[in-house]
């Protein structure tokens, strides 16, 4: 019989029973977020179960290396990480090689030749590195990305979990692994697949529910949890979805999602939507995209920018992404490219700083993003420049202003802008947070707590929204809406400086003849 999916069906996808997100796909990336974070963690849990409980309590820890599980899941993640050692042995093994390699090129390694260094690389990476010096004399391993893809990555450990969700609030999944309790269906199959597209199709298409759960392997004694998850209603698919006006039509769907459409075209920016819980229409949701999303545009590889679990459900719906290129074969820099094609994008296109692509009734151009990767050398970064009908818009993501004098020369090329976006969450996680697993020495505390992954003060916001010329200004990719607290430790107070620093930069626009707000929830406006 054929059903819709019901538009609250959370799809949360897995890998080893930890949420799914970028740094997980490429083998020695993944390998050290194994063995740095998830089994240090799982085992620090096993031994204090207590700690963690009283920690993931305290609002001052949230976010932090605690996990959220009572003392009786134990036994559980006891079970755990040892299916973890042995399913990801190998990604074990190849994460350890190169640490213990890196560590042993940063102490001999200091101007001589690399090339003895070949024979003492690590057996599994042997022909999948390149020794070399950067202009300082200091050694680097570089991966040769596809090779290692190509022989060491596995789809094993993927799946989905299919639930029905009544309320924004979830627990925040980066620092937990996934219990799966019986009101929900994880089912074993690969992101890549193309029956989750006829899944989330189902949507907003009718489609035959047998059919769906054969595709998907659903077992006969799931059936029944699996039937609960469609209804016979069509969905309230909005009538205005596809613009068909003269103008730009800007649509806020929450945090750095931006639709921006034409009668032409239609782009949307680093995906993160709310699922529809009450059918209130306080939010846009998957029901508001239009029928086809002809750009997609990533602004870089954060966990909040680079969502799988909205990424999968909307790959149906995209024509093509367009992605920063990243440092050829750096371990802190994967291709994104490559991470997209891995889990079912065919059509990815890399671009450069000041590199544009021409569009329907436009284009879209790469511009530099500075900052808030805690200072490493970091390319999977751009902040995208895009023209629609002759007005110019800037997603800048979380580019944080450390060099005014860059964007006096970058409004200089572009000959200005019309409408700013950007994020001004100006006291980021500490490096550790995001990038600790793929060090192979841990970093002073000071340093790490200096070098965070913080975006642009009033100060630096205002001296981009000045120099920019722009009539119209928002702060977006605050993190502030409900449904963001999966992927978001943040808690705001009404004087946290993220809220100070944002209200005086609205202040000064407006006192500047700028149109500006912080964006909150959802949008809409033409230009
Ligand atoms: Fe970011």
């Amino acid at each position: 019989m054929k059903k819709y999916l019901k538009p609250n069906v959370k799809a949360e996808p897995l890998m080893w029973k930890w949420f799914a997100w970028s740094y997980l796909i490429p083998p020695l990336q993944s390998g050290c977020n194994i063995v740095e974070r998830y089994l240090k963690i799982m085992r620090s849990y096993v031994s204090f179960p207590k700690i963690h409980e009283q920690a993931v309590k305290n609002p001052d820890m949230m976010g932090g290396p605690f996990l959220d599980l009572d003392e009786q899941h134990v036994g559980l993640v006891k079970d755990l990480i040892k299916d973890t050692q042995d399913v990801c042995s190998t990604y074990i093994e190849l994460s350890n090689g190169l640490k213990d390699f890196q560590r042993l090129l940063q102490k001999e390694a200091t101007g001589n030749a690399l090339e003895p260094f070949y024979n003492k690389v690590p057996d599994l990476l042997k022909g999948f590195v390149e020794l070399v010096y950067d202009t300082d004399n200091h050694p680097q391993v570089l991966l040769m990305e596809k090779l290692i893809y190509n022989k060491y990555y596995t789809t094993d450990g993927q799946s989905i979990s299919l639930s029905l969700l009544d309320s924004d609030e979830r627990a925040f999944i980066m620092s937990t692994p996934r219990v799966i309790t019986d009101d929900e269906l994880n089912i074993e199959v690969p992101f890549i697949d193309n029956a989750w597209d006829n899944l989330f199709k189902a949507k907003h298409t009718a489609t035959d529910v047998a059919d769906l759960a054969s595709k998907l392997g659903v077992q006969d004694q799931d059936m029944a949890y699996f039937g609960t998850l469609f209804t016979d209603d069509a969905p309230k698919q909005k009538e205005d979805r596809n613009y068909l006006g003269d103008d730009v039509r800007v649509r806020y769907f929450g945090h750095a999602t931006v639709l921006l459409q034409t009668k032409k075209v239609s782009i949307m920016t680093d995906p993160v939507l709310g699922y529809d819980t009450d059918g209130s229409g306080d939010r846009y949701s998957y029901a508001d995209l239009p029928d086809k999303i002809d750009y997609l545009l990533l602004t870089h590889n954060h966990q909040d920018h680079v969502v799988f679990e909205v990424l999968l459900q909307i790959r149906h719906k995209v024509q093509t992404v367009i992605v920063p290129r990243n440092r050829k074969g750096a371990l802190e820099d994967p291709s994104l490219k490559l991470i997209l094609n891995h889990i079912g994008f065919n059509d990815v296109i890399e671009i450069d700083d000041l590199e544009s692509i021409d569009i329907p009734d436009g284009e879209i151009m790469g511009t530099p993003f500075l900052g808030e990767h805690s200072d490493l050398n970091i390319q999977t970064k751009t902040a995208h420049f895009v023209k629609l009908n002759g007005k110019k818009f800037l997603l800048a993501a979380d580019s944080n202003n450390i060099a005014p004098q860059m964007y006096e020369h970058l409004f200089d090329y572009l000959n200005g802008i019309d409408v700013l976006f950007l994020g001004m969450e100006c006291d980021g996680a500490p490096l550790s947070w995001v990038y600790g697993p793929l060090l192979s020495n841990p970093l002073k505390r000071s340093h790490d707590n200096e070098r965070t992954l913080s975006g642009s003060n009033y100060e630096k916001a205002w001296s981009l929204a000045k120099e920019s010329k722009c009539t119209q200004a928002y702060v977006y990719a605050m993190g502030m809406e409900p449904w963001l607290t999966y992927i978001m430790a943040l808690q705001y107070e009404p004087d946290s400086i993220q809220l100070t620093e944002s209200d005086r930069f609205v202040k000064t626009c407006k006192e500047n003849n700028i149109q500006s707000e912080r964006l909150f929830m959802k949008k809409e406006w033409v230009v």
